[in-house]
């Protein structure tokens, strides 16, 4: 897709060269500046009740008389916010992305001028409705025909504009990535193929990778990922990324993943409805993929690592047991009450690999709990972090990219469900709280940085009718790590 910023004004937009027109407009915008044409089809579409200033509702126009562009769709924003632009555009892209046009020009008749932040939610919005998933499903729809995006400057600052549009171009590129690893089923996208997508990216984005085997990872010590590893047909991999941005002697962050290729919650099986959807159990190794992506193309002045640790949590004749006890990588025991709670376990030794780079500060990311959906369904994600600068970097990120997350409290009164007769620690505590004590596991391997951990069990993908992967937290991800770059 090609983006750019055409500098001319609302009145010119009759004469404009894209074969169709999407009209942001809404309270306080003003027909009358948009040319006759336009203005008079705007002001009769109000009147006669086809449109209204209200979130999510559009209108399309074929061949209108006096403007050149055959499409014209106006799609109503509630209000000037980025977040308002971005609902009218994914309506308005909805309708026009189906359909025959290739050039779209988007423009605002909103009464306050556009930023950064309207064209990084045009490049990221047109990105999304464009993706299609077609690696398993020939029947899939055809791509859309849209090849050129331009963004009507009008009285905004066009090198703003310019950079928003790179943003969201490069965050747009990431969610795709992540999105298609994701929805790839457990019989295609297995720990190989994340270490080989991971191979690919190093090479086509100039970055550095290292995939570990299981005799690398037996030799470290890292006996919470082995263990859940051991009861798969499939190869364990622990993929290492990095994008050096700035000096070796910079201190990088550090983004760990959690890379279940598919979670059947081992011996401590799940039930058989939707376990389909623990496909998506690798979403922030995903997430941590298209972050790379996104930053490599965007070359900020910064370190960054990314650490999956990627496996399946299969039941069978060597699959770790409830009850069995195993040694991380920290030297800390844990006894493995539930062979389900797979994913604080891989972390954990991603967890104190990470302390070799001395890192700025490590995200780990990851589809951890069930109790966090129950806590803040689909819409945040819940970050958790000792550290109240970070938690608030985070979440100002959240914000910025319009992918936002949820603080949620790590008392060390939570720590009491995690005691063990047997070990250090057990790997799960009581049903209540549950997030919360996953949370607290995985605290209790990060004593030597700055750390959060965002889990995105509820943000990650979609149920229903729209099944499928999100790409998120890829733009709170991406944002942190240019807003750490400066
Ligand atoms: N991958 C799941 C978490 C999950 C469940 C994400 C449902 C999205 C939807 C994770 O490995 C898991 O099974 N967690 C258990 C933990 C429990 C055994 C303490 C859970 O949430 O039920
Ligand atoms: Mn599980
Ligand atoms: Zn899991």
């Amino acid at each position: 897709m090609d983006f750019e910023i055409q500098l001319a004004e609302l009145k010119d937009l009759r004469h404009a060269e894209a074969d169709a027109l999407l009209l942001v407009v809404g309270e306080g915008s003003s027909p009358g500046s948009l040319g006759k044409a336009l203005g008079n089809a705007l002001e009769a579409a109000l009147k006669d009740g086809d449109l209204a200033y209200k979130a999510g509702r559009c209108l399309y126009l074929h061949g209108l008389s006096g403007v050149k562009a055959q499409r014209v769709v106006f799609a109503a924003a509630a209000g000037n916010s980025a977040k308002a632009f971005r609902a009218a555009l994914v309506a308005g892209l909805a309708l026009l992305k189906v359909g025959g046009a290739r050039h779209l020009l988007v423009a605002s008749a909103l009464p306050q001028a556009l930023g950064a932040d309207h064209s990084q939610v045009l490049a990221a919005a047109v990105g999304d409705a464009l993706y299609v998933y077609r690696h398993t499903k020939p029947s899939a729809p055809p791509a859309s025909k849209l090849q050129r995006v331009s963004l009507l400057c009008g009285a905004a600052d066009p090198e703003a504009l310019r950079d928003g549009l790179l943003r969201g171009e490069a965050m747009a590129a990431g969610v795709a990535l992540a999105r298609e690893c994701a929805n790839r089923p457990g019989n295609h996208c297995t720990p190989t193929y994340l270490a080989a997508e991971a191979r690919r990216l190093a090479k086509s984005h100039d970055l550095d990778v290292e995939v570990l085997d299981r005799k690398d990872v037996e030799k470290l010590g890292m006996g919470c990922f082995l263990a859940v590893a051991q009861g798969s047909r499939q190869p364990l991999k622990f993929i290492v990324l990095s994008y050096r941005g700035a000096a070796k002697s910079a201190a990088p962050l550090v983004l760990v993943g959690k890379g279940i290729t598919f979670d059947t919650g081992g011996i401590s099986i799940k039930p058989a409805a939707d376990m389909d959807e623990m496909k998506f159990d690798m979403g922030g190794a995903a997430s941590v993929l298209g972050t790379l992506r996104a930053v490599a193309q965007l070359k900020p002045k910064i370190n960054l690592v990314g650490l999956i640790p990627a496996c399946e949590n299969m039941p069978g004749g060597s699959a770790v047991k409830p009850g069995d006890v195993v040694t991380s990588l920290s030297g800390q025991t844990v006894e493995i009450l539930n062979t389900d709670a797979e994913g604080r376990l891989i972390l954990c030794d991603a967890l104190t690999y990470a302390e070799r780079f001395k890192p700025a500060a490590v995200v780990d990311i990851a589809t951890l709990t069930g109790a966090c959906v129950v806590a803040l369904g689909h819409h945040r994600s819940g970050l958790f972090s000792p550290d109240d600068a970070l938690a608030a970097e985070l979440e100002r990120a959240g914000q910025a990219a319009l992918d936002p997350c949820w603080r949620m409290p790590l008392d060390e009164e939570y720590d009491e469900g995690l005691k063990s007769n047997f070990a250090d620690m057990g790997n799960v505590g009581p049903r209540a709280g549950g997030a919360i004590t996953a949370a607290m596991f995985l605290k209790r391997y990060t004593g030597k940085y700055a750390w959060a951990h965002l889990d995105i069990a509820g943000s990650a993908w979609k149920s229903g009718a729209a099944k499928g992967a999100t790409g998120r937290p890829v733009p709170l991800l991406t944002q942190f790590v240019l807003g750490r770059a400066g």
